[in-house]
């Protein structure tokens, strides 16, 4: 439970409604506790008003007395009334302040936990699924919601009517108190492990619907490998189980559900039983009256729910605990890169030159490194041109130049600074870094272009579209730079994705461009195109080109061969061709490729 002990603050935070809301709590039990004060003397003085009245039946005098009889009895129907009405309006009161508070505690929560994940590094997400940060985002946070706002209520009014309803009918007799609560801890108990199996079962319905949309949204989204595989049966198959699945559990809650109504209304009743039996003997016996038992009936009745309460309480924040301590986690994940002790905040721009001295990579502690002592230099405004076999690193040695992976050993600098001494936004935003895996979001090709600078002015956006030899395509397609893209809109091939992401680095005028692998889906002539246009700015950009296709790289400054994690070879294009070795073996399988391609 310790781990929900942080959210007290956020109690000082909005005290200004927890207060109001607990002092209304508290107004609303009062009021329903004084009701059956006033039934217990209707009771009582009703039936002696009605005696004396026959009695004069008929006479001036009976008339005087039922005149009196039916102005108290409204008076009695007045109080009551008046009574409900104060605690309805308390209870509205209590509402409004306490379940508001709560929503305005989760959407901190909420916000923090999103402005927390935002901060955190790519590492982060390898070791994370997205399925589970989501449900941390919106279950988790519910079942913390649900601890701060409604069991706090339901405890401050359980508390009070508990407190209050048995010090008044201890004062009437303490023994049919004690014979009327018999029931009562059997309630509490009987209720806490019911809403713990109503709990397991709910959460297990939430996960095996988690199940049945991400199955479901996978399926659509790979529709075309679906259809192309003819899986269409099978699928249908896998979803019948699934959602089988998601059947059997409702059912199974929805049958603890209805068993536990009746175990709570046979305890009620039971409570009621035992009054009315132990409680007509103390009438008779005259140490009560019988509007006592009238008074009884209603105090146990109000009782109840809180006693319930409280089983259902004492379950709700066991769960909001285990959901806070998962929460903690995440906010306890500090990001691995971050604007550190280092930062030298001096460092406004980036020239462009990149120095890589010994450095090694591995991606975890324990494995091997898949990046072995590198050491190369780019002078600022060159370009450095990287070959390699699938999993020779080039991916991951690109990637520690924007920090997003972090050397295990040695250093990486830029401007002869080590990057970690630049701060991540200026560091980041020098760098125009086009992924592997192209990612746009559905939004325009606008949008997905100034993505990386959304104050990009439209010649900025269509001078970067130029550049990524898209333009052409944009003016074709029906809304131009607005039309939406992915789900919302049109399809991009393979090559008009790759080049509206590069694009997206362009936009930003980088001081060091780095494109892993950005023209693969490009055809040749198209890859030549956009060449020249980034040969224009030769001089004043740092390009970094990762390429399996050597046309891509060999007019580059210097060219890297690596391979295994360890740099194979290195020069110019004429150098390694002179070398005789990996690179001049690439090149001429690749012109005999484009030969034979020629041919067909
Ligand atoms: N997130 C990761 N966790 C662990 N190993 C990885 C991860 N990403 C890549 N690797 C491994 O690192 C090596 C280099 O991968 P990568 O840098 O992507 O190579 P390339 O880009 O040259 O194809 C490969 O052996 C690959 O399996
Ligand atoms: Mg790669």
């Amino acid at each position: 439970m310790g781990s929900l002990a942080q959210l007290n603050h956020y109690y000082l935070k909005y005290k200004h409604l927890f207060l109001p809301g607990l002092l209304a709590a508290m107004a609303s039990a009062a009021a329903s506790i004084v009701v059956p004060i006033v039934v217990r003397q209707a009771v009582d003085t009703i039936p002696r008003m009605v005696a004396n009245y026959r009695a004069f039946e008929g006479t001036p005098v009976g008339d005087y007395l039922y005149a009196r009889f039916f102005a108290v009895l409204m008076g009695f129907a007045g109080v009551i009334l008046l009574l409900s009405f104060l605690s309805g309006v308390f209870s509205f009161v209590m509402r409004q302040t306490v379940v508001v508070a709560s929503r305005h505690i989760e959407y901190d929560l909420r916000n923090r936990l999103y402005d927390h994940l935002q901060r955190l590094s790519h590492g982060f997400y390898l070791q994370h699924a997205t399925g589970d940060l989501i449900t941390r985002a919106t279950s988790d946070i519910e079942q913390v919601r649900r601890y701060i706002g409604p069991a706090l209520m339901y405890t401050t009014r359980a508390v009070v009517i508990i407190v209050m309803a048995m010090s008044v009918m201890f004062i009437i007799s303490p023994v049919l108190t004690a014979y009327a609560l018999i029931p009562m801890p059997f309630l509490g108990i009987s209720v806490f492990f019911v809403a713990r199996m109503v709990h397991q079962r709910s959460d297990a319905l939430q996960e095996q619907y988690s199940e049945l949309t991400s199955r479901v949204q996978e399926s659509f989204s790979g529709v075309r490998v679906l259809k192309a595989y003819a899986r269409e049966s099978a699928e249908q198959a896998a979803f019948e189980k699934e959602s089988a699945g998601y059947r059997e559990r409702s059912l199974d809650l929805a049958m603890v559900d209805a068993a536990w109504r009746p175990v709570f209304l046979v305890l009620v009743g039971l409570s009621t039983i035992i009054v009315v039996w132990q409680g007509g003997r103390l009438v008779t016996e005259g140490a009560i009256t019988l509007g006592n038992i009238a008074e009884y009936i209603i105090y146990v009745a109000l009782m109840t729910w809180p006693v319930a309460a409280f089983g259902f309480v004492i379950s709700m924040v066991q769960r909001a605990a285990a959901s806070m301590t998962r929460l903690q986690r995440i906010f306890d994940a500090e990001p691995e890169v971050s604007d550190g002790v280092q930062t030298n905040e001096e460092l406004k721009t980036v020239q462009g030159s990149v120095t890589f001295q010994g450095v090694s990579f591995r991606y975890a502690e324990d494995e091997e490194p898949v990046l072995k002592d590198l050491s190369f230099h780019v002078d600022a405004g060159t370009s450095l041109g990287i070959v390699g076999r699938t999993g020779a690193g080039k991916t991951s040695m690109i990637e520690l130049i924007p920090r997003l992976l972090q050397a295990s050993e040695g250093r990486v600098l830029i401007d002869g600074h080590p990057v970690e001494a630049f701060p991540l936004a200026v560091l980041r935003g020098s760098i125009g870094y086009v992924p592997q895996e192209v990612f746009l979001f559905s939004e325009t090709i606008a949008e997905n272009i100034a993505f990386g600078r959304m104050d990009a002015s439209e010649e900025l956006i269509d001078r970067a579209a130029e550049e990524a030899d898209l333009l052409a395509n944009v003016r074709d397609f029906p809304e131009g730079f607005k039309t939406f893209v992915g789900e919302r809109g049109i399809t991009l091939s393979g090559g008009q994705k790759q080049r509206t992401s590069i694009a997206r680095a362009l936009v930003r005028e980088p001081s060091i461009l780095i494109l892993d692998d950005a023209l693969s889906a490009v055809d040749v002539q198209t890859e030549r195109n956009i060449l020249g246009h980034l040969r224009r700015h030769f001089g004043r950009r740092t390009v970094v080109i990762v390429s399996h296709r050597i046309s891509a790289v060999q007019d580059a400054d210097q060219i890297i061969v690596l391979d295994d994690g360890v740099i194979a070879e290195q020069g110019t294009h004429d150098v390694l061709l002179a070398r005789e070795g990996l690179y001049a073996n690439l090149y001429r399988k690749q012109l005999l490729e484009e030969e034979l391609a020629a041919m067909v």
